[in-house]
């Protein structure tokens, strides 16, 4: 199960690939607007400094021509630019020619199966099922990630699925119990994987005893 980290926060950026667990970075518009990064390809070679590692860069052009103009252009700033298309009919034209040259996209803004299957019939890379905005609306986000994972496997597409608007750790184990390759999360998600509160407890405890012996 590969972790991503879905941020443009370069700090949270390099704690997240100090701790030795971090194998990419998923930005998008919003992320990127909320630190104020005017530079996008700058924010980007900064980030592939950090991450040897997909690195998601969202495109926001809405029709065919424009958003394959805007991918080309991020694909160049380095090896690891995955370009980031929206779900919408141009944006699948846009994946196509993408395939056809070589360039990795990661679909976004999938909610629905029926998505899913074309974008991975597009040649998409990575697929972007938003779980936590699902379950927001009252909608079981997991459940369409077991749908993909199952269609996916039933059809051998080789598109890779990846949990994303994830909320919490129970949407990363079982999207790994359920086969998806890729979770990407917020800083603060990461930092909970780690944490029981039994191994603080039996940490303390056993430091507790050492010292009793060693004074
Ligand atoms: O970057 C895509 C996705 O992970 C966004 O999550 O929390 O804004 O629903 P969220």
């Amino acid at each position: 199960m590969k972790i991503f980290i879905d941020t443009a926060n370069l700090d949270e950026i390099k704690q997240a690939a100090d701790m030795g667990v971090l194998d990419g970075v998923t930005t998008n518009p919003s992320l990127v607007s909320k630190e104020g990064h005017k530079d996008f390809r700058s924010m980007l070679e900064k980030i592939a400094s950090i991450v040897d590692g997909d690195i998601s860069a969202e495109v926001v052009s809405t029709n065919c021509d424009e958003i394959v103009k805007e991918g080309r252009e991020l694909a160049k700033i380095h090896k690891n630019i995955v370009v980031k298309v929206p779900l919408i009919a141009e944006g699948l034209k846009a994946v196509k020619i993408f395939a056809s040259e070589g360039i990795k996209t990661n679909v976004t803004l999938c909610f629905s199966p029926s998505q899913a299957i074309l974008a991975a019939k597009a040649g998409a890379y990575i697929i972007s099922p938003f779980v936590g905005r699902l379950d927001d609306i009252s909608q079981n986000g997991m459940e369409l990630i077991a749908q993909i994972v199952q269609i996916y496997n039933n059809y051998d597409y080789k598109t890779q699925v990846l949990v994303a608007s994830v909320r919490h750790p129970i949407h990363f184990v079982q999207g790994a119990l359920m086969g998806a390759q890729i979770a990407t999360m917020p800083f603060k998600v990461i930092e909970q994987l780690v944490k029981h509160p039994l191994t603080d407890i039996g940490l303390a405890k056993f430091l507790e005893d050492w010292k009793k012996l060693n004074g």
